[in-house]
């Protein structure tokens, strides 16, 4: 059997600490996600935790590595560089794929320092890796990098969607609109005419739900999907181990998502941790392992979890 493609899976870093903000940069749901970050968040987000899962993971020598959003807390332009920096440590662009989460999107100026500091992490094959100077035409006023961006890896192909918008105070929902639901059905169509393992970057998952953190438009992504197909979706957001199955094109779609890469020790289930997907096969014969790492109460890493993908309807 020839070797694997290993694609490694962490989320939800939230960064910090964060850096001292100016009085005018707390304006608006800024400041409620300070008092957030200072009463609460600093407490589970840890740097040691990020960085033990980070070390284990560059042991595992990936081939690729997905980061599905929420590198950032309150998105201060200053979070948007320490990112950049610890995006590095990870890996080069090339090998290195990001989807924006909610925080990193919290108000509506966020997108321009994302866009001027992770571009190159999230950008299409063939894309330029500059900052435009203006939107993309037709794109959303906040979002000049275009999403859905696609990137091939051996026998995988990478698809990176944005459900990041700003939102009101007190929401943390995304969305993904239709333009981008539409152009992800066709690049998944023309991805599985390729023959190529599709795995879709998502930080909010996909999942039809009420409340302040959905994905307010998870019907219409899965009706799009019950018509393309993908073979694996992977998520942040929720910072829980997860894993459910969505209908297909004739197969069900496995929707992974993972802890918060950064919590603490203390968080016990959700300690930090990250998946290893273990890619093999072709289609018609695809295979999956699932290898869950993550924090131990002695504070070591070790492997949490391990098991096969099954696509069958039958399974
Ligand atoms: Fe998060
Ligand atoms: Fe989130």
């Amino acid at each position: 059997m020839s070797k694997p493609f290993v694609l490694a899976h962490l989320s939800d870093p939230h960064l910090g600490p964060l850096p001292p903000p100016a009085m005018r940069e707390l304006v608006s749901k800024r400041l409620l996600g300070y008092i957030n970050w200072q009463r609460g968040r600093r407490r589970v987000h840890h740097r040691d935790a990020l960085d033990a899962v980070t070390h284990d993971l560059h042991g595992a020598r990936p081939d690729h590595v997905a980061v599905t959003g929420d590198l950032v807390n309150i998105a201060l332009p200053a979070e948007f560089v320490h990112a950049r920096r610890w995006l590095e440590t990870l890996g080069r662009p090339a090998d290195v794929s990001v989807v924006p989460g909610n925080h990193d999107a919290y108000v509506a100026g966020a997108g321009v320092h994302r866009d001027l500091h992770w571009r190159p992490y999230m950008s299409g094959d063939g894309a330029s890796a500059e900052p435009s100077a203006e939107g993309k035409p037709g794109g959303r006023p906040w979002e000049t990098i275009p999403f859905p961006y696609v990137r091939r890896r051996g026998p995988v192909a990478l698809v990176g969607v944005s459900t990041a918008v700003p939102t009101a105070a007190f929401m943390a929902t995304g969305k993904l609109g239709e333009q981008q639901i539409a152009a992800v059905a066709r690049m998944l169509d023309e991805l599985r005419a390729e023959g190529l393992f599709r795995v879709i970057l998502i930080h909010h998952p996909p999942v039809p739900a009420a409340g302040h953190k959905c994905l307010v438009d998870a019907v219409a992504f899965q009706r799009a999907l019950a018509g393309a197909g993908a073979e694996l979706i992977i998520h942040g957001h929720d910072h829980v181990h997860s894993l459910i199955m969505i209908g297909g094109k004739g197969a069900r779609v496995p929707v992974i998502g993972v802890p918060s890469a950064s919590a603490s020790v203390s968080a016990k289930r959700r300690a930090g941790a990250y998946n290893l997907y273990l890619i093999g096969g072709r289609p018609g014969t695809w295979s999956c392992e699932v290898v869950s790492r993550g924090l131990r109460s002695s504070g070591a890493v070790a492997e949490l979890d391990r098991y096969p993908l099954s696509w069958s309807e039958h399974a």
